[in-house]
């Protein structure tokens, strides 16, 4: 199978900035300032009006510098968030931390980034700055090497912090012919204008009235933006005529000019104005997405009897060629992003139309219907697209789930969402985020509840993935109380499994058999496959292994293996394949074993499963220990002791696994000395999850360090 999408982050070091997406105008100036700035500086913030490039020119820069941050630079968008208290946890989301300890999240996040030689960029941090200040503060004190660049429309009002306002483009003064074409503003105009009207040439005839155009807009690129696509209907004089009409009206009499936050307001009135009433009113509806969307959601939110399924595409494509929507096409497909300003102006729209309320509910009801389909075909063939297009949609649910959580009458929908995606929190990398949004639902729901006896079994899969095996333990119970309420049997096997998996952890092998046996035997509903089922599965030959029941570990696994293989399963058979691979070692099969353990960790290296990847990597040590290969096991050792630092408790806490942790690192010692041991062990302190899983699968040799 061919990895569909980039590695995630959080697997490598070079950071995630996004790509430019237009040609890029002007700044010169303003560039080498920045870059003397992040020389002197720790924090940089890019302030300026709404459109005035505050975004698109630290983007740029980040293009730019990226070769001198050895850590990367991470680029992270707090445009669409509105809660304060998910700034942090959106930061180490895009930071792709592992996301995994029970640990405060301020302390994972200045662990990661510790010593490393960062830039980190937050994009728009206006409606959030306390939140920001406090936690850039903070990051900047634990971390010497790191550098912060931020964008707002106003200061952190941190003390050590350098202010950099953007102004507008050049505008055209009243210089010599030549120096017009040269000027910024007219560049930006043109390069826009050459898009939607090839045939458009900046020539001695039109000059004067594109540089008149750009001086009325101010030099503001997102004006001159808006202004340009027109040329598709209308000639540059037009435009000039129009918009000059509505400045003066809007300036009154007696004044010549607008402040330029108005120039943008009225440009973007203008450009609203234009629009067809359809598109006007999709544009308002729009703004109830984060970020980006897909077509079929727009569809679906933003249609009723006023606008209709079948006219979006068009309607769509109206907007993207006015410049209102971005398109963005990858190999996952076409997606579309309302930009920054214009969607602000959509949402006043849309609340001034009394519909607010109505969409974000609709687009609740989107989600929870993906998240449904999702988790109906998560045991099946097409689990890795569902991972992706989930990962995708993440910004998209969290902002319905913020929603459902403060509406009354949707809080139950919450629930709904929270546990149909249990997949994403257990499977994907996001333990820590989907603990935090079940341990709120479920308090915002205390009747009980068939909805609450699933929330409660997912919350214990959670708590026990985090290494939380107290937790786990306690949700499981609830679950399991409030199930024989409600009469839902389903959820009482179901909690019996999660009992089984936190007694595991605890080491408790004889509760864990008799609880996993339970649940693997009366599981009779074929949906359970996962996460009932299947984990139950290998769950319980772990435990025979803990036993030293070697002989009936293996055929269950085989087991296991075939059903997952029947059904396109992959994720669970990850995991069966790590339990194989002990299975294996613990009879002298290291050879044999380090095939099952590559094949689990192949698997796992698209599931961004940080946690199954290093206890995966954990057992590609002892193998390569008892295939004479202590040195490349020493290199994984330290690669492990850095990268469990942030993904929680190292071996989960539990037991049976510290124990082999601790002989492997015994062998390994003995084979080559105290001192090549440390030296080898340091070196792979500097290898990350993905390095060292990419040593672990042989793609990259020792000798290369
Ligand atoms: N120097 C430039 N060259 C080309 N295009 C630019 C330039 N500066 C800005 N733009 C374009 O102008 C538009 C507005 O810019 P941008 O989004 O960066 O503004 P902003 O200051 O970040 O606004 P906001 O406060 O709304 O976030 C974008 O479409 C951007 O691509
Ligand atoms: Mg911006």
């Amino acid at each position: 199978m061919r990895l569909l999408m980039a590695t995630p982050t959080g697997w490598r070091r070079d950071g995630n900035l996004p790509a430019e997406l237009t040609s890029f105008v002007g700044r010169t100036r303003l560039l080498a300032n920045l870059k003397r700035h992040l020389g002197e500086s720790r924090l940089v913030t890019v302030t300026g009006i709404g459109g005035v490039g505050k975004s698109r020119t630290v983007l740029r820069l980040a293009h730019q510098v990226r070769g001198l941050y050895p850590d990367g630079v991470w680029f992270v968008d707090l445009a669409r968030l509105q809660d304060a208290g998910m700034v942090r946890h959106t930061i180490a989301s895009a930071l792709g931390i592992a996301d995994r300890s029970s640990r405060a999240e301020s302390e994972t996040l200045s662990e990661w980034v510790g010593d490393r030689d960062m830039l980190l960029i937050i994009d728009t941090c206006e409606h959030l700055v306390q939140g920001c200040a406090e936690l850039v503060h903070e990051l900047l004190e634990a971390a010497p090497r790191l550098k912060v660049l931020a964008t707002s429309r106003q200061s952190l009002h941190l003390p050590y912090e350098q202010v950099v306002p953007v102004p507008p483009l050049q505008v055209p003064d009243d210089s010599p012919l030549a120096d017009l074409f040269t000027s910024e503003s007219v560049q930006l105009f043109a390069s826009r204008a050459s898009a939607v009207a090839p045939d458009f040439m900046l020539d001695e005839r039109n000059i004067h009235a594109v540089a008149e155009l750009c001086r009325r807009l101010d030099g503001i690129p997102l004006a001159i933006e808006l202004a340009a696509v027109r040329l598709r209907a209308l000639s540059v004089e037009q435009i000039l005529g129009l918009l000059t009409d509505r400045f003066s009206l809007l300036a009154g009499a007696g004044r010549t000019a607008l402040p330029r936050h108005q120039t943008l307001r009225a440009a973007i009135g203008w450009s609203h104005e234009l629009c067809e009433p359809a598109e006007r009113l999709l544009w308002a509806r729009l703004s109830v997405f984060a970020g980006d969307f897909e077509l079929d959601a727009a569809r679906y939110v933003c249609s009723d009897d006023r606008l209709r399924s079948e006219d979006i595409t068009d309607l769509v494509t109206g907007l993207v060629e006015k410049s209102i929507l971005l398109i963005q096409s990858n190999h996952a497909g076409v997606r579309y992003k309302l930009i920054d300003t214009l969607a602000e102006y959509g949402e006043e729209w849309l609340e001034k139309l009394g519909q607010a309320r109505l969409m974000r509910h609709k687009h609740l009801e989107y989600y929870l219907s993906l998240a449904t389909r999702s988790e109906d075909a998560w045991s099946g063939p097409r689990q890795l697209y569902w991972f992706i297009r989930m990962r995708q949609e993440h910004d998209n649910v969290r902002l319905a789930l913020e929603h459902a959580l403060r509406t009354p009458g949707e809080t139950l929908m919450a629930l709904t969402l929270l546990s149909s995606l249990w997949f994403m929190w257990v499977c994907c990398g996001f333990v820590r985020e989907g603990r935090l949004y079940l341990e709120r639902a479920l308090e915002a729901n205390p009747g009980v509840s068939k909805e609450r006896c699933k929330a409660l079994w997912v919350l214990s899969y959670v708590r026990s993935a985090q290494g939380d095996s107290a937790g786990a333990l306690e949700a499981a119970e609830a679950c399991s109380t409030e199930a024989v309420r409600v009469g839902d049997s389903r959820a009482v096997i179901l909690a019996s499994k999660m009992q089984g998996t936190a007694a595991l952890i605890q080491g408790d092998l004889q509760k864990a058999s008799a609880l996993l046996g339970v649940a693997i035997e009366f599981n009779t509903d074929n949906k359970e496959l996962n996460p009932g089922l299947l984990p139950a599965i290998v769950e319980l030959s772990l435990v025979l292994l803990a036993q030293g029941e070697n002989q009936e570990a293996e055929p269950l696994l085989r087991d296991c293996l075939q059903v997952c293989r029947e059904r396109g399963e992959l994720w669970v058979s990850s995991y069966a394949q790590w339990a194989m691979a002990l299975t294996k070692l613990s009879t002298g099969r290291a050879d044999e074993a380090l095939h099952s353990a590559r094949e689990g960790l192949r698997i796992k290296r698209h599931f961004h499963d940080i946690l199954g990847s290093l206890l995966s990597l954990e057992t590609t040590a002892r193998i390569f220990v008892a295939l004479g290969r202590a040195r490349t096991a020493a290199l994984l050792l330290g690669a492990l002791q850095h990268n469990w630092r942030t993904a929680g408790l190292p071996m989960l806490g539990a037991p049976f696994l510290a124990g082999d942790h601790d002989q492997c690192v015994k062998e390994c010692q003995k084979a080559l000395g105290e001192k090549v041991y440390l030296a080898a062990f340091e070196e792979g302190g500097r290898l990350d999850l993905d390095e060292a899983s990419a040593l672990a699968l042989g793609d990259l040799e020792d000798s290369s360090f």
